[in-house]
């Protein structure tokens, strides 16, 4: 036992169940006058993710719009068994879900007080992601829904990013995203659940993975982002001038790979490095990171407030992985303020992949009864625009149409 909680261990690991202060989340409630009331039925759904290296299963309950609290969340990191490749290994991946990911549903249910028969639906990332991993979490979901007859909610992982800061803040669309993850780099306006419009995304790397490849040419571990937050709070920002990818285009788009080669050349030049020299790198780096994606917001916070519609809607929302980075985190919080918007950023551990997200996503589609039939495909590419059921049907046929 650990602070009351009961843990529970994988391949000899512990899982840690989510700190009480993440618990509970049933915050004040925002709702646009003229936004229909939604069905207040209570639902708790179990939610399942596995779209890369982290294999989670969460519980959350949804007592009405923007009202929700998380009964257990864990997740178990992979990074063990990928850290002596320097990155994700998809098979082995795929392999580990298969191991723990029964072992952790049975936890999270245990957690959260409840059986499978307690539930009201069951939420599961049908992609984009990793095909193997999203194989496992999506069988396992319909096993679940089909054995239980609970209803199956596929859900789509940037949904669940976009969509985080109802769960922990209680507010809900319209806003506009900034979703920055190991895969993805991209400006939208939040419409409504389902209902998404892309103004911008990366046309190279994302910035995640400029992140993982910065660590891994300086020799730091994996995952890159907090390895290289790190070292550059030690750094000097104004040592190297690496390049602003994209600034000052009209267009909210990004662009990452410019500012890694960069980075490798500077690095190459002053080789053998010292622990200031990578932490100058890292720092530099983190700076030209922020700068362009700065601007980036400014054009996206532009293009959004030019509509009348959204003037009472001043929210900025930053969601994914990236946003646990501290330095980023404060310089946005000095971007939105100028602009007047309101900064939301979910509590780093609800930043990076879980499975409480996924629940709380599945748990807006299932009170608006959008569910999901058995043969749902995981799909490795999904682009995160409408999702509403209409255009469902289109999703699923639509196999590769890029991030
Ligand atoms: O959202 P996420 O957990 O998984 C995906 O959906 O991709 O994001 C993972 C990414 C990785 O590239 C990781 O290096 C990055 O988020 N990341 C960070 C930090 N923590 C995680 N990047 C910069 N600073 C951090 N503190
Ligand atoms: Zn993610």
């Amino acid at each position: 036992m650990l602070g009351g909680v009961r843990t529970v261990t994988c391949h000899g690991r512990t899982l840690m169940p989510i700190p009480p202060d993440l618990r509970k989340y049933s915050q004040a409630r925002r709702r646009p006058a003229n936004q229909k009331l939604l069905e207040m039925t209570h639902l708790t759904l179990l939610g399942i993710e596995t779209s890369c290296d982290e294999t989670a299963a969460a519980v959350v309950k949804r007592r009405g719009p923007g009202d929700g609290a998380i009964l257990a969340n864990i997740v178990r990191s992979q990074l063990e068994e990928h850290r002596d490749y320097g990155g994700v290994v998809p098979e082995i991946a795929a392999r580990a879900h298969v191991d723990c990911l029964d072992h952790i549903i049975a936890a999270a249910l245990d957690e959260a007080g409840i059986k499978f028969h307690d539930l009201d639906g069951v939420a599961v990332t049908a992609g984009p992601g990793l095909i193997g991993g999203l194989m496992v979490g999506l069988i396992s979901a319909k096993a679940i829904s089909s054995v239980h007859k609970k209803p199956l909610i596929a859900v789509n992982h940037l949904e669940g990013h976009a969509l985080t800061v109802g769960l922990t803040e209680g507010l809900e669309p319209p806003y506009l995203l900034l979703l920055i993850t190991g895969g993805h780099t991209q400006l939208l306006i939040i419409h409504a659940a389902g209902d998404y419009e892309r103004l911008g995304t990366t046309v190279d790397d994302a910035i995640g993975e400029a992140f993982d490849k910065t660590a891994k040419l300086l020799g730091l571990g994996y995952p890159g982002g907090p390895e290289v937050e790190l070292k550059a709070r030690d750094g000097n920002p104004d040592r190297f001038k690496f390049p602003r990818p994209m600034i000052g285009r009209e267009k909210p788009d990004f662009s990452f790979s410019g500012l890694k080669t960069a980075l490798r050349q500077a690095a190459q030049r002053i080789e053998p490095l010292s622990e200031s020299d990578i932490a100058d790198l890292c720092a530099s780096f983190e700076a030209a990171v922020i700068a362009t994606v700065g601007d980036r917001l400014d054009k996206a916070i532009a293009q959004y407030t030019s509509n009348n519609s959204f003037q009472e809607s001043r929210h900025l929302v930053i969601a994914g992985g990236v946003a646990a980075n501290k330095a980023l985190r404060e310089a946005f919080e000095v971007t939105a303020e100028k602009a007047g918007f309101q900064l939301h950023i979910p509590p780093p551990a609800l930043c990076t992949d879980n499975a409480a997200m996924i629940a709380w996503a599945g748990s807006e589609r299932l009170a608006r009864g959008w569910t999901d039939p058995l043969d749902v495909p995981a799909r490795a590419r999904w682009p995160l625009e409408r999702l509403t059921p209409s255009s469902t049907k289109d999703n699923h046929q639509a196999k590769d149409i890029g991030q």
